[in-house]
């Protein structure tokens, strides 16, 4: 078996916006193999608090000098005890990290032109490494982000430069659109054949980008967030109802087809 266990060291841990946190160490047999929609399960504690791993999308594969050819790089925001941890990381810590875990996503068929990319908040994390792969391949490239406020949209210049157009609502209207994502979705051309949708965020997100989808007869696929332990589908505790019975997250996903997966509503 592979090994997926690595000691990597942190090579920066800084503010990207108020809200979130960009970590990037140096890993690179993760780096190898790692496709957009793959995480890695990270042990945030030297103890044994907080007891389980904290899964995490890769975010970019940074370009750069030499060194920066084993760097991989992970966007989070802190929002309990693990991510805290996470947070006070310096440059030269080590951290135990697990993967590339899970699935990737699949690349748009053909005849696809137009690639919408629907992110909440933190569940851009995963569009930045897609987007790299899809440049430069002749799509109509979008993103649309939503976020609670201010402090959770970060400098879209990124994305922009992957040739994609940005479209940015929040909850309290500080930036953008006033409202949730779903605002934007009338950006969308809702040519079936032609458009296929990535998306990541909270579940009330994915549950109203699979009711679009399926009014619109669109494809695409969804990546899940779901609670996780072990994160190599030993335990189960990450499983989730699809169209052909449970699953888990950690191995059969994160990502799934768009309409493959139940999201279980809160
Ligand atoms: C495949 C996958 C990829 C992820 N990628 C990212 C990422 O790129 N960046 C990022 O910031 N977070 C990501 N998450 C969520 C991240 O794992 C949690 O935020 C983290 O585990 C919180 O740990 P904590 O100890 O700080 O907080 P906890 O005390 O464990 O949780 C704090 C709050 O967050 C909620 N929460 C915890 N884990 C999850 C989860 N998995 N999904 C939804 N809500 C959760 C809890 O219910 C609680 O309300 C991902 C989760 C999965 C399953
Ligand atoms: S977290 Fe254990 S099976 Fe997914």
């Amino acid at each position: 078996m592979a090994k997926i266990q690595h000691v990597c060291q942190v090579v920066s841990n800084e503010k990207f916006c108020p809200k979130f946190y960009r970590l990037c160490f140096a890993a690179e047999p993760i780096r190898r193999k790692v496709r957009p929609g793959q995480f890695v399960h990270i042990r945030a504690g030297e103890g044994l608090e907080p007891f389980l791993r904290r899964p995490f999308s890769v975010s970019r594969l940074p370009a750069g000098g030499h060194g920066a050819k084993k760097h991989v790089e992970i966007l989070y925001e802190a929002v309990g005890p693990g991510t805290r941890i996470l947070a006070s990381k310096k440059k030269g810590d080590v951290l135990d990290v697990l993967g590339p875990l899970g699935t990737p996503f699949r690349m748009p068929p053909q005849g696809i032109k137009q690639v919408v990319m629907i992110a909440g908040g933190i569940g851009a994390a995963p569009f930045f490494m897609l987007s790299d792969a899809l440049k430069g391949k002749g799509y109509n490239l979008i993103l649309l982000y939503g976020g609670r406020s201010r402090g959770h949209v970060f400098n879209m210049r990124e994305f922009k430069r992957q040739g994609c157009k940005v479209y940015t609502a929040t909850d309290d209207g500080s930036v953008g659109v006033r409202g949730r994502v779903s605002v934007l979705f009338d950006k969308i051309k809702t040519a079936p054949a032609a458009t296929f949708l990535y998306a990541c965020g909270p579940r009330p997100m994915i549950a109203s980008v699979q009711v679009f989808a399926r009014r619109h007869n669109i494809g695409g696929q969804v990546s899940c967030e779901e609670t996780m332990a072990c994160g190599l589908g030993a335990c189960l505790g990450c499983s989730v109802l699809t169209a052909s019975g449970y699953k888990t997250v950690c191995c059969d996903g994160p990502v799934f087809d768009i309409d493959e997966v139940e999201i279980p509503l809160p």
